[in-house]
């Protein structure tokens, strides 16, 4: 091993806490699809930054607005106004659906946001629980990982907060069940992402829009991994029809940039007053600027229709192997959010493919994640194709 390799391991072993599996690889450098490591070695990234880099690395309209914004000033005090992050705000409420927006830097705390601001809504009635989905992801706070339908991330920090419950998704009976007079909000991914690349139905949304404006009971959607054009729309809720009453953004909303985002129906968000909640570097101008240049170029660029393209090429191009190789059971997923479930374990492919130069994610033990960005081309999708063809082929 160089010894400039070596020297970033021993760092982290020594002076970072080890709450990471890590692959080994140390990465110095990035651009569009591409990363490269301190050896030299190309890899190709079919899961950038877990759908942070969601316009590849390192996009030259965002590192301009990130150096020019810089230039003039980084951080500004919510106590005050800046020009960028009322800009932005009015930008995310024209895109979606015409709420009033809370910043802050990443998606388990837009989530808090959420839980908070559906909290002071059910203050009325007297209610206060949200119910999510098994097999969901909001995040790591204590609050965000008891929402999580997932208890293995939760089990260990108990006595966990009060009143988080989750029932099986795309189950509109287990949902209707599980509503009681205490009941504030419902919390769904429209595509579960870290639990597997399950994709809501559309029906079963439209029950569950109809329950909650039946009970004054708040929609939210966890778009921090669908968001920004991942599915083939703008947000994921716009390929079901239906609008949610808060939605949840961050990943790519910076494009590398840490930022989240809260969007709420008006009505709804003006319940947050002064002293209910903050959040220190929430919307700086920086981070303002960089979000800014990722919906400018996502629109300027027409992306959506290159993942509405690229998605479905690549799609074909699964499907391809899983008639080739028996191991590969399904294919599935919508946009460039997609992936392969495979019968087995697949961490091992994973390896081997980074190993190759190829960059992608396994999640619940056997789903293979493939969400390149959403720049990506037919070229790139071939060379990755090929990559984990034959790795596939490598245990038959
Ligand atoms: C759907 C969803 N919500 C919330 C989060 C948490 O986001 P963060 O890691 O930025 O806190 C994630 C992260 O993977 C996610 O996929």
């Amino acid at each position: 091993m160089r010894k400039e390799k070596e020297e970033v391991l021993e760092n982290y072993n020594n002076y970072v806490i080890g709450s990471y599996t890590r692959s080994g690889i140390v990465f110095v450098k990035g651009k569009g699809s591409y990363l490269w490591d301190i050896d030299g070695k190309k890899y190709l990234d079919f899961f950038p930054g877990w759908a942070v880099s969601g316009l590849g690395h390192c996009h030259p309209a965002i590192v301009e607005a990130i150096k020019k914004q810089a230039d003039q000033l980084i951080h500004i005090a919510n106590n005050h106004y800046h020009p960028w992050q009322g800009l932005l705000a009015k930008k995310l409420s024209e895109i979606s659906f015409g709420g009033k927006v809370f910043f802050c830097n990443s998606g388990a705390e837009a989530n808090e946001g959420a839980i908070k601001l559906t909290r002071l809504y059910g203050k009325k009635k007297g209610r206060y629980k949200i119910i999510s989905m098994e097999n969901s992801f909001h995040g790591r706070t204590l609050a965000t990982v008891t929402m999580t339908g997932q208890a293995k991330y939760s089990k260990p920090f108990e006595p966990l907060p009060a009143g988080f419950s989750s029932v099986p998704f795309n189950n509109f009976e287990a949902l209707k069940s599980a509503v009681d007079g205490e009941t504030a909000g419902i919390i769904i991914e429209p595509v579960q992402g870290e639990g597997g690349i399950n994709v809501a139905e559309k029906e079963y949304l439209k029950d569950v829009r109809d329950l909650c404006n039946e009970k004054d009971i708040l929609l939210m959607f966890d778009e921090v991994q669908t968001g920004f054009g991942r599915t083939g729309k703008l947000f994921a809720y716009q390929n079901f029809d239906i609008v949610p009453d808060i939605m949840t953004l961050a990943k790519t909303l910076g494009g590398g940039f840490p930022i989240g985002a809260m969007i709420a129906k008006k009505e709804v968000a003006d319940l947050m007053v002064p002293g209910t909640h903050a959040s220190t570097f929430g919307g700086s101008p920086l981070a303002c600027a960089a979000s800014l240049a990722v919906i400018e170029t996502i629109e300027k660029d027409n992306l959506l229709e290159n993942v509405n393209v690229m998605g479905n090429y690549l799609y074909q191009k699964l499907l391809a192997l899983k008639e080739k190789h028996p191991l590969v059971k399904k294919v599935k997923g919508l946009g460039l959010m997609l992936a392969m479930e495979l019968d087995g374990e697949g961490n091992w492919l994973v390896n081997l493919c980074a190993e190759q130069g190829l960059l992608i994610n396994c999640t619940q033990g056997n789903i293979i994640r493939i969400m390149p960005a959403i720049t990506v081309n037919e070229n790139e999708i071939d060379e990755g194709m090929e990559i984990l063809d034959r790795c596939l082929g490598a245990r038959k």
